[in-house]
């Protein structure tokens, strides 16, 4: 959007405001390599190069954490060289340039947080933090108690045995069973690895909450903004200073 240049650096805190008319008005600013001396100039900060004495300007932004609830049938990802769709088509309204943070399978439904906080998003995904995710899952066949044992010990994978998880059977049906599934890792298709492991392959796969964070009742393909307290706890998770969060759902 276009603003006044002085509004535009003033904003972006390289000078007050009136300083900012006296830097015009004595040439210091340019606007995409040309000197601008009028004082009631408009340019685009998010388009325009501006520079205030030879340095170049940027506003700063504000932060936009969003959990999207993703249908199955999306890539996690800005662009999908094959064309298939991306979740950030699903983000119809934000502005912000948002990521995912970390990745769900194109078949996986379910709780995705999409923020422009890189500091937030790295930290949450680096290995070394433990942060839990609960997934439900349906899988092939009635899942034994045998399975369960397994997959809570841990399960050999190709690059090594998974930390524990915690099952819990959820219902059933003649061939297909429920179970909530723990995880404190973020290996690449985990859970459906874990359990074709153990003999029950994954039908339906829905992640519900990312450390403290739940989903709620976000309509599947849709959006919200979390609230200051959710990001203040995932913060505080991410850092490793929480302590056990009762995880609304
Ligand atoms: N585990 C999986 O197998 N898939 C996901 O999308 C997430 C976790």
């Amino acid at each position: 959007m276009q603003e006044r240049l002085q509004k535009i650096i003033s904003a972006a805190g390289a000078a007050s405001r009136r300083k900012a008319e006296e830097l015009i008005v004595e040439g210091c600013v340019t606007v995409n390599g040309r000197i601008v001396r009028e004082l009631g100039t408009k340019a685009d900060p998010e388009k325009d190069a501006i520079k205030v004495s030879g340095k170049l300007i940027h506003l700063p932004q504000s932060k936009t954490y969003i959990v999207l609830n993703k249908p199955r049938g999306f890539i996690t990802s800005m662009k999908d060289p094959e064309g298939r769709p991306v979740v950030t088509e699903l983000l119809k309204g934000v502005k912000a340039r948002v990521v995912p943070v970390g990745r769900l399978d194109y078949d996986t439904e379910g709780l995705l947080i999409m923020t422009n906080d890189g500091d937030l998003a790295h930290s949450l995904m680096h290995p070394s933090h433990v942060i839990s995710k609960i997934y439900l899952a349906k899988v092939k066949g009635i899942i034994e108690d045998k399975a369960i044992e397994r997959l809570e010990k841990g399960v050999k994978l190709r690059e090594g045995v998974t930390a524990p998880a915690r099952v819990k059977k959820l219902k059933k049906s003649v061939a297909n069973s429920w179970v909530e599934i723990t995880v404190h890792e973020g290996r690449y298709r985990q859970v459906r690895r874990m359990l074709e492991e153990v003999g029950y392959p994954v039908i339906k796969l829905i992640r519900v909450t990312y450390g403290s964070l739940a989903l709620g009742n976000v309509p599947l393909g849709k959006y919200r903004h979390l609230t200051s307290d959710e990001v203040k706890l995932l913060k505080d998770e991410s850092a490793g200073i929480s302590k056990k969060v009762a995880v609304r759902r």
